[in-house]
């Protein structure tokens, strides 16, 4: 490598490690000619200079969904130790990637300000954000630099109708979540009457609504749609007003954190209702969270179940011996999204942020996921819904639906 080209790439990647230090590397540049005076450096401290390459991760890593966001860290993690240990060479050059990790606390505002940091840093691509309401805002920062943006979570059908090119999601919509949920309620448990509640989010709100427009159109009856938010821990009210209204199932728009203590106090005021939730609450943690009371809650995830993903056994074997925590649902997801980015840095023989945007709409990658293919408007070509009821605290899976 010539010092100009360590000096450009350095600029470009935001940092580079280079075999000497720079005052050595200057001088002896001035004494002959640059690529002489890098490779010297380099011979002489046994070391050959590598690009470190940054990709993104953007999660909640404070707050009540903490753990759904560094599960997914720890997903995409995992594949940058993997891929750097195995090595990995574009274009001549040899890189060594970095998680530049992130965190938005699920906050739109915080979200688009490390965003903003990333697209400052020059990292090539993001994997993020976890939540629909931070993906949302964020995925227009990401547009305006040219930088590839796949989420591993977000589930709302906006994120990819804004017309961005650099807006992808590895997990299904809510477009068809929401009525994977209402076919369930309405065709399984036979269902007269639900009540609704979300908790005013991107993600819990879009999932509610899609969840009752569907099961209108079944005949079901709405007998409430009462919202409540993404912090609130006490919903005796609200259920005491449900229970009055005797539903024959409960369907909540929100993730674990709130939907824990929801099925939680729904139990304890002897609601019999099973209460529907989506990928958000369907989650190891939602046990914790809500005890036995997930007897009676049937959930659903945006994706393949992990015991019947194509390399689901293997990555999980392989994330509880490196983080010793069981996966909460989306790891898998960052895992292969980092993978994706990857390709299409390999294809696009580039770490060009530019270059690698251009190669996305090719993807044909088989990973941990199975085969990832894009449409159009960066959602996957072949999205499912798996639903799941707890037995005994613990997951287990009910059916896949394609929607
Ligand atoms: N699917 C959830 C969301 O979109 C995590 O926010």
């Amino acid at each position: 490598m010539t010092l100009r080209h360590a000096l450009s790439l350095s600029l470009r990647s935001g940092l580079i490690i280079l075999g000497a230090n720079a005052a050595n590397a200057a001088n002896a540049a001035n004494a002959a000619n640059a690529a002489n005076a890098a490779n010297a450096a380099n011979a002489a401290n046994g070391a050959i200079a590598d690009e470190v390459v940054k990709i993104g991760h953007v999660a909640p890593l404070t707050g009540g969904t903490a753990h759904l966001g560094k599960d997914s860290e720890n997903g995409a993690r995992l594949a940058i130790e993997e891929i750097n240990q195995k090595g990995l060479t574009i274009g001549g050059q040899k890189i060594t990637l970095e998680l530049d990790a992130q965190d938005d606390a699920a906050d739109p505002r915080q979200a688009t300000e490390a965003a903003q940091k990333l697209v400052d840093g020059k990292d090539v691509a993001v994997v993020g954000h976890v939540n629909s309401g931070t993906s949302i805002p964020a995925s227009k920062i990401y547009s305006d630099a040219g930088i590839v943006e796949i989420s591993p979570a977000a589930t709302n059908p906006t994120y990819t109708l804004q017309g961005f090119k650099t807006t992808y999601r590895v997990v299904g919509t809510d477009a068809q979540q929401g009525p994977a949920l209402a076919d369930y309620a309405s065709r399984l448990l036979k269902a007269k009457s639900v009540a609704i509640v979300d908790d005013a989010t991107s993600y819990g709100q879009g999932l509610a609504d899609q969840f009752e427009t569907k099961i209108k159109a079944s005949g079901v009856t709405v007998l409430s749609h009462d919202e409540a938010n993404d912090k609130a821990v006490d919903f005796r009210a609200i259920l005491t007003k449900i229970k009055g209204e005797h539903p024959d199932v409960i369907m909540y728009g929100g993730e674990d954190a709130t939907a824990g203590p929801f099925a939680k106090q729904a139990k304890q005021l002897a609601i019999a209702a099973k209460v529907l939730v989506g990928d958000g609450a369907c989650t190891t943690k939602l046990s914790d969270l809500a005890g036995d009371a997930t007897d009676n809650v049937i959930c659903s995830i945006a994706g393949m179940p992990l015991e019947k993903m194509a390399g689901g056994a293997d990555f999980q074997k392989r994330y509880e011996a490196r983080f010793h925590q069981p996966i909460q649902v989306y790891a898998p997801f960052a895992y292969d999204a980092v993978y994706i980015i990857v390709d299409a840095m390999k294809r696009a023989n580039s770490t060009d942020p530019a270059k690698l945007l251009a190669m996305m709409p090719s993807t044909d990658y088989h990973g941990v996921l199975g085969e990832t293919q894009f449409d159009s408007k960066g959602d996957l070509k072949h999205g499912v819904i798996s639903r799941y009821q707890y037995v005994g605290g613990k997951q287990k899976l009910l059916d896949i639906v394609k929607m």
